[in-house]
């Protein structure tokens, strides 16, 4: 039997945005689903042109993400499922009132600003009876659900200690004041909430969470903004207390000249350590207490069953960002068809870094519990 192709609308991701582009990509890889409808842009003339752009029918090319809204709801054929790739500020009204609408919700991070919101988008996700996923797209890397399959069945042994560095150089100037796009509105805290924690410091906080199955019990954070002028924080070290004992820290930073995305984990447990790096995707270090030094790469026998069922190409030709965040679109699409044990980030998981942010702000240097 032939399955039905999910209908997306999506809300941000016009001209000139960048990661709506990538969200694209990664819905048509597996051709499972489609957008078919839009609110692309922040003004209803850049929304329109942008569906023009994109080529959208005309009647589901809509000036704002209320008249998609509407307008879909009344369709014999509306979208499943919304698509936000609007900056921070403007993921919480489309997401509430997408749910409350009936659709299911797919939602970039951080999933909203405040952690109010984050309990109202659990509480009406829940109510509506619908998804809600946050594109956390590096747990969908082969390799980091290799290292997660590996810490589950015991490879490592009881954790110790769990290390998630993010490092990017491209806010090392102040590059809000110059206008750049991207920068300029991750510069403004009401339009981002946060700088670097919310930006790239969401993404370490669910990688150790995905990874390594810990709660985070408490942190104590330093945060700082270190680019005069800048009004967010562009730099943070977090240390972090795990329920269970174990300990670890996450530093994310955007002033690291010549750093590109420098995400690693590495995570330590009784019998074993490993390392996975984003920029090297490709392969995971295992090395183990009695002295074996492994490298595992994605396709190989060795990258476990998790591994191999997210990929696509033989062992040895490169799979990256597009690729990984198609494999969470692809647990996101099996939920929606209702597949049994459909995996994907939610709801909680997006309400987790929302308080993780809130913590670590709060945090001035002193151990704050995390609820
Ligand atoms: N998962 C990742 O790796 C990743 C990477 C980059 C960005 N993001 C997240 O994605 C979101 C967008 O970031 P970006 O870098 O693509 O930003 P961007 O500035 O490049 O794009 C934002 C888009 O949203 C549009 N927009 C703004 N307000 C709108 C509204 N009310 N209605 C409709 N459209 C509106 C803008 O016109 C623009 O097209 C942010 O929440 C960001 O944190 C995630």
């Amino acid at each position: 039997m032939t399955r039905r192709v999910l209908q997306l609308g999506m809300i941000g991701g016009g001209s000139g945005a960048f990661i709506g582009a990538v969200h694209r990509l990664a819905i048509q890889l597996d051709g499972e689903a489609r957008v078919v409808a839009g609110a692309l842009s922040s003004t209803p003339e850049r929304a329109l042109e942008s569906g023009r752009e994109l080529g959208l029918a005309a009647d589901r090319t809509y000036p704002d993400w209320r008249a998609m809204l509407t307008s879909e709801r009344q369709r014999p054929d509306p979208i499943d499922a919304v698509v936000i790739v609007t900056p921070n500020h403007a993921h919480f009204e489309p997401a509430l009132a997408a749910l409350n609408a009936g659709f299911h919700v797919i939602i970039d991070k951080p999933m909203v600003v405040e952690p109010a919101h984050a309990s109202a988008l659990q509480e009406a996700a829940t109510r509506a009876g619908r998804i809600l996923a946050v594109t956390y797209n590096y747990t969908g890397y082969p390799l980091v659900r290799t290292a997660r399959e590996l810490i589950r069945t015991g490879e490592l042994g009881p954790i110790r200690k769990v290390i998630a560095e993010y490092h990017q150089g491209w806010l090392a100037t102040n590059l809000a004041s110059e206008g750049q796009k991207q920068a300029a509105w991750r510069g403004d805290p009401v339009l981002a909430g946060a700088g670097a924690l919310g930006d790239i410091g969401t993404h370490a906080e669910n990688l150790i969470r995905y990874v390594s199955g810990l709660h985070i019990e408490s942190l104590a954070a330093d945060v700082h903004t270190l680019v005069h002028g800048r009004r967010v924080d562009d730099d943070a070290l977090v240390r972090l207390r795990f329920a269970g004992g174990a300990v670890g820290h996450i530093s994310v930073s955007q002033v690291c000249v010549g750093e590109e995305n420098g995400l690693a984990l590495r995570i330590y447990g009784e019998n074993a350590g490993l390392t996975w790096r984003q920029e090297h995707p490709n392969e995971l270090h295992l090395n183990t207490l009695s002295g074996d030094r492994r490298i595992i790469t994605r396709g190989s026998t060795a990258s476990q069953a998790q591994g191999l069922g997210a990929t696509r190409l033989p062992p040895g030709h490169p799979e990256g960002f597009i690729e990984a965040f198609a494999n969470v679109y692809r647990g996101v699409f099996a939920a929606m068809r209702g597949e049994r044990g459909a995996e994907y980030p939610d709801v909680n998981a997006g309400a987790a870094g929302v308080r993780f942010v809130a913590a670590a702000l709060s945090s001035r240097g002193a151990w704050v519990p995390l609820r």
